[in-house]
């Protein structure tokens, strides 16, 4: 297995490009399912994530073809309607399939996704939509198993906002009779570029960005161009690193206006950003100033964000007090940090962080895609050599690590 060789206490310096977002993305290859016609999808991301989807959606006879950043789904074969558990069992985002799948097909047989390093992850509410929508969805040995003749439409009430929730359902409400209703929707970025993507399909999707979204069925979808937006994760990654190590950097084709709760919080941090329309700039203070967060949904702090600024705070002066709210486990990555020098106290769903002067390099392990964007976060910081295993989680979600914060200046390799 890969691991990755940092050596810290590097600056980061100059321009990279931001790729498209992974959790766009995601569910945008899904939507395909919708249309016996073409659909193309530019700026995507070089991902094992979008590798496995891709994957997923070839065994069930969907024409997959891809150059360059593009990819090009064609579902008139589809004949198939299954996800089989090899498969999603590495990549929960699977399930995102279901909808797609009942509303095209009229059924489906999805394994359920199992959990992962930070949380059971249930996908109750996408089967108690589905159901309300007239499915009849049995869960046995592990599948979920939904069959309809036609969707129809209905009010539908998510117990706690789910952003692949609020995507299944939306996408499987476009081919169902009448009109549906999602109260408590997600109101994330994604959620949105879905939507545009689903009306340039032909969709009658409102309010996406808001918490109630409703969908007029139609009777079928045609095909379309979509551009994926850009991963604002990613961004808000960098721009922590480059707040750590005391660096001035500015990223390209990304937006600011995704990021307002985390651009906040550098600035209470004590950095300097400075939002163009499709770049976004940030020069870090001497050194830092602790900041404390509470993760929401969107638009509050993501909780994808909240690794990476365990990190920050890690090193900043004074203490921070994070609360996760979204998931249950979502602390693997501050043992690592502890064992890098990190003062970090969990107890329950709270994190409190006392800064320390400096963090110093050890070997340390990743478990989990944010968790390990936090440990590579530490070790530009970290004096001397960090050495991060199974970094197989990074090539999830992050496109070109390595050779991003090379071209920023870090001294970064991945060694066997
Ligand atoms: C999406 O996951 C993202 N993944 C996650 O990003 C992100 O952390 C999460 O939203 C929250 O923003 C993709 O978009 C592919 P949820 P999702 O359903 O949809 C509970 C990353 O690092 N819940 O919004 O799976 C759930 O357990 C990943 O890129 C139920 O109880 O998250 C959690 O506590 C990690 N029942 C909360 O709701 C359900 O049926 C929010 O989960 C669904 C969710």
């Amino acid at each position: 297995m890969d691991k990755l060789l940092i050596e810290g206490g590097v600056p980061l310096a100059g321009e990279i490009a931001i790729s498209g977002a992974k959790n766009a993305a995601l569910p945008l290859l899904c939507a395909a399912l919708l249309t016996r016609e073409p659909v193309t999808f530019t700026n995507v991301p070089k991902l094992n994530d979008v590798g496995t989807m891709l994957k997923l959606l070839a065994q069930m006879g969907v024409k997959v073809a891809r150059e360059a950043d593009s990819v090009t789904l064609e579902a008139s074969g589809l004949d198939n309607p299954v996800a089989p558990y090899e498969l999603v069992k590495t990549m929960r985002a699977s399930i995102l399939v279901l909808g797609p799948l009942v509303a095209r097909c009229g059924e489906a047989k999805v394994s359920l996704p199992g959990g992962c390093a930070i949380g059971a992850r249930p996908v109750d509410q996408h089967i108690k939509g589905l159901t309300e929508m007239g499915a009849a969805v049995a869960v046995e040995h592990g599948y979920v198993h939904a069959r309809t003749t036609r969707l129809k439409g209905a009010r539908l009430f998510t117990d706690m906002v789910t952003v692949t929730g609020t995507e299944n359902l939306m996408m499987a409400a476009c081919l169902a009779d009448g009109e549906t209703v999602i109260e408590n929707a997600a109101r994330e970025p994604e959620v949105v570029d879905l939507a545009n993507c689903l009306v340039a399909m032909g969709a009658r999707v409102s309010g996406a960005g808001s918490d109630v979204i409703r969908i007029q069925g139609v009777a079928s979808l045609h095909g379309t161009t979509h551009r994926i937006m850009p991963d604002r994760i990613e961004t808000g990654t960098y721009l922590c690193a480059a707040a750590v190590t005391g660096g001035n950097i500015r990223l390209t084709g990304t937006s600011a206006s995704y990021l307002d709760a985390v651009i906040d919080k550098l600035m209470d941090a004590g950095c300097e950003v400075i939002q163009e329309r499709s770049a976004i700039s940030l020069k870090a203070p001497p050194r830092l100033t602790a900041v404390s967060l509470r993760t929401s949904p969107y638009p509050a702090f993501p909780t994808d964000m909240q690794a990476q600024f365990m990190a920050l705070n890690a090193v900043a002066d004074g203490t921070a007090v994070i609360r996760e709210t979204i998931f249950e486990n979502r602390y693997m990555h501050a043992v690592e940090l502890i064992r890098l020098g990190a003062d970090i106290r969990i107890d329950g769903n709270t994190a409190v962080v006392r800064g320390v002067a400096k963090l110093d390099g050890a070997t340390v392990m990743a478990t989990d895609l944010r968790a390990s964007a936090s440990l590579v976060i530490a070790g530009l910081v970290a004096q001397g050599e960090t050495l991060i295993e199974r970094i197989y989680h990074l090539d999830r979600g992050y496109e070109n690590l390595g050779q991003k914060l090379g071209a920023l200046g870090a001294r970064v390799r991945r060694v066997k």
